[in-house]
């Protein structure tokens, strides 16, 4: 997986003088089966989250509050997605560095990832990052 299999994805939005409505989909919206959901909130001003890299968990990130950046990693380039709106979900597929700065206040931030939580399924030193990837083996 490269930083070019990062991508946003467009949510149904529907437009409601009452308030707006968004939704999401396992193999609809989310292009996987949805095991896992977990949220960030709360988050300090100038701290940031992620910084590990994922075996077999893919996820789709959304700004359902606030704003904040997520950074994605391949070894070998870097990008960032800025997230500010709650009908894009951002899809990070496995075996990519991420983090996720520049919390707003107030920010909130829903994940969906496709496999239950496991710390095995972490990479958390970069520089082992970096040999799995060499090796082809994330
Ligand atoms: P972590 O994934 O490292 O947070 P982030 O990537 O957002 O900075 O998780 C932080 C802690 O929370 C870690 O001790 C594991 C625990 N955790 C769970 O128990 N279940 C979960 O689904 C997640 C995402 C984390």
């Amino acid at each position: 997986m490269t930083i070019n299999d990062v991508r946003i994805i467009p949510l149904p939005k529907i437009l409601d003088a009452r308030g707006n409505l968004s939704f999401a989909e396992n193999y609809n919206q989310i292009p996987f089966e949805i095991k896992r959901t977990y949220w960030i909130y709360d988050v300090p001003g100038g701290e940031e989250r992620g910084g590990h890299a994922f075996r077999e968990n893919e996820e789709v990130v959304i700004a359902l509050s606030g704003s904040f950046d997520v950074v994605v990693d391949d070894g070998q380039n870097k990008k960032t997605f800025s997230l500010n709106r709650s009908y894009y979900g951002l899809f990070i597929p496995k075996g990519l560095w991420r983090t996720m700065e520049n919390f707003s206040t107030n920010s909130f931030a829903l994940e969906f990832g496709s496999v239950g939580y496991s710390e095995k399924d972490y990479v958390r030193d970069y520089d082992e990052f970096l040999t799995l990837k060499r090796d082809g083996k994330i």
